[in-house]
């Protein structure tokens, strides 16, 4: 914990800590945590949280959350906001596990070691991109409308707080802790209950939670947000989308507006609670178009817009990393098992242009102190109307931050024009260029270090002050001229040591004229200040720039795709980095040694003063090729063990069902993906249909047999969705009866594979949505009596409750390592049900690199479903035809000695081989990172 107010510290966003007398282990620090209209504080300290969207359950491999902590941090965010999943750690009512993957308290530790703020979101009801939005589904059978204070939900979600809230509550900030804020419930916009917002607030200070309580409201939207009346919470934030998810067309722009974050109390900062970082891809057209309708482009127009147009300083941009939604945590209405997002980072844990773009923006946000408090101000004006500026103001320095871009955000067009700019020193007309979908923040009236900048024309990157001068980075698009105007007492010396600057000083001001293009050096002296070096970029080579900070002040490297942590130690600098190709690593730091990932780095000094050396790049990589498969049948509804009765008469569930008993496989206890029927009966030989009906949500299917032969499958349906009119004859399925089947007299069964997609989330709060069944719905063949049997998952305490269902080879561990050895080869065809495969693979990739593997999934015609197991974890279910072929397999998942199991249901049969599966690179580091 004193690792991360040190942090802290060195960012300068926390006061040091009052030394201690004793020599004693000192406990951890406390701070205090406080607010104002502009900004959250720590003690007294304006803070300026710049934070993205992290969920620990869509990567289960704790290694890897320090990886994409350290990516996070490694791009200038101080934060991160963290949901944390009721329905991941609870199976069962009143079972917890906060253990292996589920160690959210390890996870906190983690960002407390890194110095990164976290908003904790425990809900209770959470996101809606998973199953039940983060609802258990044993609540679907609690008695009590969900999101409101009945009684029997007050009783569950109590439960869940009164185990999460200690947790949260000894990692805050004011314990010496990471947890800076606390969001109550998720978008609670409709059907609200004012007392179930104002009771899970008390239960939380009960609980110790003693930092800010805040909410997310919906949409920018006038539905309630909670800022002032019974409910209300401390600082009410907002949610904003306004790119929408319409991937296929990632060329739109603000189909859902303007995306300015309202000031909703006047007492509390401005709060952009999830401010759109990439998209769901209901449409099936792909992550990356996702990452393209929230691109580079969309960032810099829409983010800094809602920086200056609303003056918000807590910022947290959903999602930063999406990662996976693997074994049931879907939701099964908008996505699929990847859960990548479009974001900045993807799921396979590379950073992308997005990230580049974060770190231009974070690294500025968090370097320049005055933007934490300001107002709006009065904007230059641009002599061309084709231009829109807006300013804001800090009161105290005066300090002018001022958006120029296009009025029309969409416009494409590339416009120059002169601002009549009346800064803090003067006034001046300062050229400008916007291109098309561009937006800029130019300053002016800023103290720069050592330095009085007057204004630039160039965006500022970041700055530091190390080795006893100013290191400033500035930069501009590609080709655009670039004009920076310092103040001096006297004439200062100027040396261009890089590209084509020209100065002139007229007494006062040292002005730099400059086309932005590679990396320009210039170094001033003299004037009446201490030295300056200015790197004058363009977006390209800004993004090369990693600040960091230790404890003997920040450094910049220039170079590396990814500086983790750095050290100064003496004369000596040591990074951990990764590299993806061999290349040069410049630093600005007050060494003379550069250390990289352990190893002594040789290094010349350079005429900016730097230390240059050059790093190695991975060693390309060869992946196995998954051979030798061997195989092992699942056949309909086999096996006489561990199945259940069903019989109830009553459900909890507000869908009843259309014929008794009720099917429904929550009732049993079984509430993840696939579940197996049996129903027998005695038939009198003239029944001619079965006729079923079954509700899996969208996507899912089922298979059925009469007397074990195969009568076909059909899709499963929704009902009672308030999106939707209620469907009276959801996922219907009529299936002749063969002659023959069956014999008057004679017992016969009912085999039914009912595939589940996941449950529905509740972001209606009125039961209909989320408490929808799953299962088989209604079940006749003709007026036999039919006495029903229901087999599900069994349970997985390390995987937990989500990994696994209720597949006969999944109750057996067919898709755990070890067991005994699979003999058979697959057979050259196989009927429709259930196959499994198996294969194993080594992997010997280098120690000292993160490779990032992926099993690729080809063409093969059919209508099946795969669900894949690597060493009895459930990485995801492939469908046939459906819009992800790629599943990532994680490091600490994935190891050196790795079993592959496959089960594959299939509605049609076919080719006994297994589906074409193969393994691929999808990152391939050199680092000193994955510790
Ligand atoms: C918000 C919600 C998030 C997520 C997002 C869309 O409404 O709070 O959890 O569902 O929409 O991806």
């Amino acid at each position: 914990m004193r690792i991360f107010v040190a942090v802290l510290m060195l960012l300068g966003l926390v006061a040091a800590p009052t030394a201690t007398a004793s020599a004693a282990p000192a406990a951890p620090q406390a701070h205090h945590v406080g607010y104002d209209r502009y900004s959250l504080t720590v003690d007294g300290r304006r803070v300026l949280l710049w934070s993205g969207e992290f969920h620990y359950f869509r990567l289960p491999s704790p290694q890897l959350w320090r990886d994409v902590l350290e990516k996070i941090r490694a791009a200038g965010f101080t934060g991160v906001s963290l949901y944390f999943h009721w329905g991941y750690h609870s199976p069962a009512p009143g079972v917890y596990d906060f253990s292996g993957v589920r160690d959210v308290d390890r996870l906190l530790r983690m960002t407390e070691e890194l110095g990164l703020y976290v908003i904790a979101r425990p809900g209770p009801y959470i996101n809606a991109e998973t199953t039940g939005g983060g609802f258990p589904a044993w609540l679907k059978t609690v008695d009590g409308r969900a999101r409101s204070s009945d009684p029997g939900y007050t009783a569950a979600y109590r439960e869940w707080l009164g185990k999460i809230n200690p947790i949260i509550a000894r990692h805050q900030v004011t314990r010496g802790g990471s947890v800076i804020a606390y969001n109550a419930e998720n978008e609670y916009a409709v059907n609200v209950d004012p007392a179930y917002m104002t009771q899970i607030q008390q239960q939380a200070r009960a609980d110790g939670i003693d930092v800010p309580i805040v909410h997310n409201n919906c949409c920018n939207a006038d539905l309630a947000n909670w800022s002032s009346g019974p409910g209300a919470v401390q600082i009410p934030g907002v949610d904003d989308y306004p790119q929408a998810f319409n991937c296929a067309d990632p060329g739109t722009w603000g189909t859902w507006g303007e995306g300015v974050t309202r000031r909703l109390r006047d007492d509390a900062p401005v709060y952009a609670a999830e401010y759109q970082g990439g998209a769901i891809d209901s449409a099936g057209a792909g992550y990356d178009k996702c990452r393209e309708l929230t691109g580079p482009d969309y960032m810099k127009v829409y983010y800094k817009s809602n920086a200056i147009g609303s003056g918000a300083t807590m910022f947290s941009y959903y999602m930063l990393y999406g990662g996976t939604s693997w074994g049931w945590l879907p939701q099964p209405n908008d996505v699929y098992t990847s859960y990548d997002y479009g974001a900045a980072i993807t799921e396979s844990r590379g950073l992308t242009t997005k990230y580049d773009e974060f770190k231009r923006q974070a690294y500025f946000m968090t370097t320049m102190a005055p933007l934490t408090k300001t107002d709006p101000a009065a904007a230059p004006k641009p002599a061309d109307p084709a231009v829109f500026t807006q300013a804001r103001a800090n009161p105290d320095t005066r300090t002018q931050f001022v958006l120029v871009r296009h009025p029309d955000r969409r416009t494409d067009t590339d416009v120059t024009t002169t601002l009549d700019w009346s800064t803090p020193d003067g006034d001046y007309q300062v050229p400008v260029r916007v291109g098309g979908r561009d937006a800029k923040i130019l300053v002016a009236g800023y103290d720069l270090g050592g330095q009085r900048l007057v204004y630039s024309t160039s965006e500022i990157l970041t700055h530091v002050t190390t080795g006893g001068r100013d290191v400033a980075v500035l930069y501009g698009r590609e080709g655009e001229q670039g004009r920076t105007v310092l103040r001096y007492a006297s004439a200062p010396s100027v040396r261009v040591l890089d590209g084509d600057v020209r100065s002139s000083f007229d007494g006062k001001d040292l002005r730099l004229d400059y086309t932005h293009h590679g990396l320009a050096r210039v170094l001033v002296s003299g004037g009446g200040r201490p030295p300056l070096l200015l790197l004058l970029g363009t977006d390209e080579s800004a993004a090369r720039f990693w600040r960091m900070n230790t404890e003997a002040g920040p450094v910049l490297v220039n170079g590396t795709s990814l500086v983790r942590d750095a050290r100064l130690d003496g004369d000596r600098l040591a990074l951990r980095a990764d590299t993806d190709a061999a290349g040069e690593v410049e630093v600005f730091a007050p060494a003379r040694h550069l250390v990289v990932d352990g190893r002594y780095v040789a290094t010349r000094r350079t005429p900016s003063g730097s230390l240059l050396g050059s790093l190695p790049g991975p060693r390309a990589v060869t992946l196995p090729e998954l051979t030798d498969w061997r195989y092992r049948a699942e056949p309909p509804a086999t096996g006489d063990d561990g199945w259940t009765v069903a019989d109830k008469t009553t459900t909890a569930s507000p869908t009843k069902p259309k014929t008794l008993p009720v099917l429904y496989a929550d009732e049993y206890g079984y509430h993840y993906g696939n579940v197996w029927y049996r129903g027998d009966f005695v038939a009198d030989g003239t029944e001619k249909t079965v006729s079923l009906n079954a509700i899996t949500g969208k996507g899912g299917s089922y298979l059925v047999w009469l007397n074990g032969r195969y009568l076909g499958s059909a899709a499963g349906g929704t009902q009672a969705d308030s999106d939707a009119p209620v469907n009276p004859d959801p996922g219907r399925g009529d299936f002749a009866v063969p002659a023959g089947t069956l014999v008057k007299g004679q017992p016969a069964r009912l085999s039914v594979l009912v595939t589940n997609m996941g449950h529905n989330d509740d972001w209606t709060a009125d039961d209909t949505r989320f408490k929808q069944p799953r299962g088989l719905f209604g079940a006749s063949v003709g007026d036999a009596k039919i006495a029903w049997k229901i087999r599900g998952a069994v349970a997985d305490a390390e995987r937990g409750p989500l990994n696994a269902g209720g597949l006969y080879g999944e109750r057996q561990g067919w898709h755990l390592p070890g067991g005994p050895a699979w003999r058979d080869r697959p057979p050259s065809t196989v009927e429709p049900g259930v196959s499994w495969y198996r294969t194993g693979f080594r992997l010997d990739t280098p120690k000292d690199q993160d490779v990032s593997v992926a099993l690729r999934f080809g063409e093969r015609a059919g209508k099946y479903r795969v669900f894949v197991f690597l060493n009895g974890w459930n990485m995801g279910q492939y469908v046939s035809g459906g819009p992800q072929r790629d599943f990532v397999l994680p490091n600490g998942i994935l190891k050196s000695s790795n079993t592959l199991t496959l089960a594959v249901v299939s509605a049609d049969g076919g080719a006994g081989s297994p589906v074409p599966v193969s393994l691929v690179a999808l990152g391939n580091h050199w680092t000193g990172g994955l510790r």
